[in-house]
């Protein structure tokens, strides 16, 4: 390192930076990839400025000029990363001034890192949301398509994981379709709260310059610019909000996950997982693991420990910008790369699923999934609820002595618990029987599924 101090901020330095201290507070590994959106703002700056009459238009020309070679340098791979220039902003600032001289120490008049890099996040963030969002409606696509083809098919419906109703594959794929629309509009409700442009905050308090913020937020998409300077420059909330939805997201990627790992698994064996999507096992030839699921269940770890990580960052920071802020970016960028992930996987998967319609029957008809149905049965021919339940559980207790489901028993059998069963209880027996019934919104009933389907369809297209 030379003996001179930092070409950026050196001014009232007596001695150059610590060799480790520049290295320890650079953040230029993880920032550099906010390149594009950095530039993008410099260069609404520059416009703005223009227009501002502070800077001349060949100023600006100059400058845009030589923000794009920069641009094309960086995509290249031919650009100069240096530690000692500490941030993204710096680094291209300083290749700025290299290109074109003098005009390149213009760009940063009226303007502060703080609320330069507090753009560039939001700008970052925003690109990624909508990339987020559009995962999201490729995955619900793929339940949309798999649920109308599952339609018709049964199998056991679960509370505390012991067989409770039948219900239809098609229904049980749209509960995770609703779990994913409320996800789809709280990054929605996210994205308002990121689109706001904290440029002209400058460093805390505004600037002396006639600058016209409402210029850079135009040029920039965003929706406004920011109230207040102080808060504009250290709001990182919408960070923290983006890491909760994400997080809430994950949480229920680890609840489908659960399920298919559960019935990939020989004991369930509802579900094939195609082999693309699996492993082996170095010793055990006979396995296939279920790994997407697996590893997307385990990443919801990361994913909570950066909303962490975040809340943590800002409890208790004083108004306005602290160093803390550079912390953010990590957090915030592993989040994106792994809620990405997790999403293109399972956009990936969930058309290739294969239900395996035979075993998910039989798992329905072992374990008196219609028990619910016969005592429905006894009280629409008047007998109270309670005590249709008592009868059920009698002859479900009969059944388990001898190993027989309630569709099993004959009508001997049936009428020694209640005289009111007769012959067209077996209806009511069947598992199709016990799907049908359940015929109105939200319910399990293979028509039900097929008009959800198509309220799905008609929600998702209207994106
Ligand atoms: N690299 C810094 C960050 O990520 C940029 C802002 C630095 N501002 C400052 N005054 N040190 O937050």
């Amino acid at each position: 390192m030379s003996k001179e101090t930092n070409q950026q901020w050196g001014g009232r330095f007596t001695e150059p930076t610590d060799a480790f201290v520049a290295r320890f507070t650079a953040s230029i590994d993880f920032d550099q990839r906010m390149y594009r959106q950095d530039i993008q703002g410099s260069i609404a700056h520059a416009k703005m400025l223009t227009e501002a009459g502070v800077l001349t238009a060949d100023e600006c020309a100059s400058i845009e000029a030589g923000l794009a070679e920069i641009q094309s340098d960086i995509e290249n791979g031919n650009f100069p990363w240096s530690i000692e220039l500490e941030d993204i902003h710096m680094n291209i600032e300083a290749a700025l001034t290299k290109k074109i001289g003098l005009t390149g120490k213009k760009l940063h008049t009226g303007r502060s890192r703080n609320d330069q890099v507090a753009t560039d996040i939001r700008l970052y963030l925003r690109d990624e949301i909508d990339n987020i969002l559009s995962e999201i409606t490729r995955l619900q696509q793929g339940l949309l398509t798999l649920a109308q083809a599952e339609a018709d098919t049964i199998m056991p419906g679960f509370t505390h994981l012991q067989t409770a109703q039948p219900v239809t594959f098609g229904h049980h794929l749209l509960a995770w379709f609703e779990m994913l629309s409320r996800d789809y509009e709280r990054y929605v409700d996210t994205r308002k709260r990121v689109n706001v442009s904290p440029l002209g905050a400058a460093a805390l308090a505004g600037t002396t310059y006639p600058i016209n913020r409402q210029i850079t937020s135009d040029l920039l998409g965003f929706d406004r610019p920011a109230e207040n300077s102080l808060d504009a420059v250290s709001d990182r909330d919408f960070a923290i909000e983006f890491c909760a939805s994400s997080s809430i997201l994950a949480m229920h990627l680890t609840r489908m996950s659960e399920e298919l790992v559960l019935w990939a698994s020989a004991q369930f064996n509802f579900v094939n997982l195609p082999d693309r999507f699996c492993t082996g096992s170095s010793i055990m030839p006979q396995k296939k693991n279920p790994d997407v699921p697996e590893l997307v269940r385990g990443k919801s770890g990361r994913v909570y420990g950066h909303l962490m990580s975040l809340l943590t960052l800002m409890k208790s920071q004083p108004l306005a910008y602290n160093k803390d802020n550079q912390e953010d970016k990590e957090p915030l960028f592993d989040t994106i790369d792994t809620i990405k992930g997790c999403l293109r996987a399972y956009a990936d998967m969930v058309p290739a699923l294969e239900s395996k319609k035979t075993e998910m029957r039989e798992a329905a008809l072992r374990g008196f999934s219609t028990a619910t149905d016969l005592a429905d049965y006894l009280t629409r021919n008047g007998m109270p609820f309670r005590d249709a339940h008592e009868v059920v559980g009698k002859s479900v207790a009969y059944g388990i002595e001898q190993n027989k489901d309630l569709a099993e028993m004959s009508l001997e059998e049936l009428q020694v618990f209640s005289a009111d069963i007769r012959a067209d209880v077996f209806e009511v027996l069947t598992l199709e029987g016990s799907v049908a019934a359940r015929d109105h919104i939200g319910g399990t009933a293979p028509n039900q599924v097929r008009a959800a389907v198509a309220r799905g369809q008609k929600m998702i297209d209207a994106r």
